[in-house]
């Protein structure tokens, strides 16, 4: 079988990873999760007081870019590829609300986007690899074989982001996750440099009835009728 690439786009929290993610081990391709390389950047400006509550310093973000060396190390136990920022294992420390209240605007800025574009490109060389994002079937590899976009309804995925939070020992309401899942929507839709959209070739999926089981049987099946 020849090697692919496999774009997964969508709306937050439609699941994308978790399906994205067991379609590379089904297929024995690299997974990338390129929403952990937008939360590492972000988590590297509110570390460095780059970001905040009412203040963003993006200019400075963009000069101290070259400090930022973001790697996936592949952890035998999770089963997954933990994200590291220079070296240190981040992986837990992304996953947080703050970080999600801050990622998007981070997200707009285009500096931010052409370095980790390069490096996704890069990843993506040798082919045998699914990448999920939100510009990975428009920008990073517009020529992907298998493009797919991820829906499901507001209300679906927020009740999803809120359990898996909660499961996590967050301590957060369920109106503030449907706020922040509407809130990043509405900014990665709209911003000017690449903004979360359908490709034009994407099959669209909306997976707000379907199990896990069922979108990765019919993904396995078009990734096999492709590669
Ligand atoms: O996928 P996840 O929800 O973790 O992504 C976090 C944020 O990173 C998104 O809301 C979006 O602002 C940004 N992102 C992006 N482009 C990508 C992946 C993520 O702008 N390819």
């Amino acid at each position: 079988m020849n090697k692919i690439i496999i774009a997964i786009d969508g709306f937050s929290s439609t699941g994308k990873s978790t399906v994205a993610r067991q379609l590379a081990k089904e297929l024995n391709y690299i997974y990338v999760d390129t929403g952990a390389m937008y939360r590492a950047v972000t988590y590297f400006a509110l570390k460095n007081d780059l970001i905040g509550e009412g203040f963003f310093h993006s200019e400075k973000l963009i000069e101290r870019l070259d400090d930022i060396n973001i790697t996936f190390k592949f952890n035998e136990d999770l089963g997954f590829a933990e994200v590291y920022l220079n070296g240190e294992n981040i992986e837990k420390d992304i996953r947080t609300l703050e970080v999600s209240q801050y990622v998007s605007p981070v997200s707009t800025i285009s500096e931010v986007r052409q370095k980790l574009v390069e490096q996704q490109q890069l990843m993506g060389k040798g082919k045998g690899i699914v990448m999920d994002g939100r510009d990975i079937g428009t920008v990073v590899f517009p020529d992907a074989e298998l493009k797919i976009f991820m829906t499901a309804s507001a209300e679906t995925r927020a009740k999803r982001r809120y359990k898996e939070l909660l499961e996590r020992g967050h301590n957060l309401s369920y109106d503030e996750v449907l706020e922040n899942v509407t809130t990043r929507d509405y900014i990665d839709s709209t911003r000017e440099d690449s903004p979360l959209m359908k490709a034009e070739d994407a099959i669209e999926i909306d997976n707000s009835d379907l199990t896990i089981e069922a979108q990765l049987d019919s993904l396995i099946k078009l990734a096999k009728a492709i590669a």
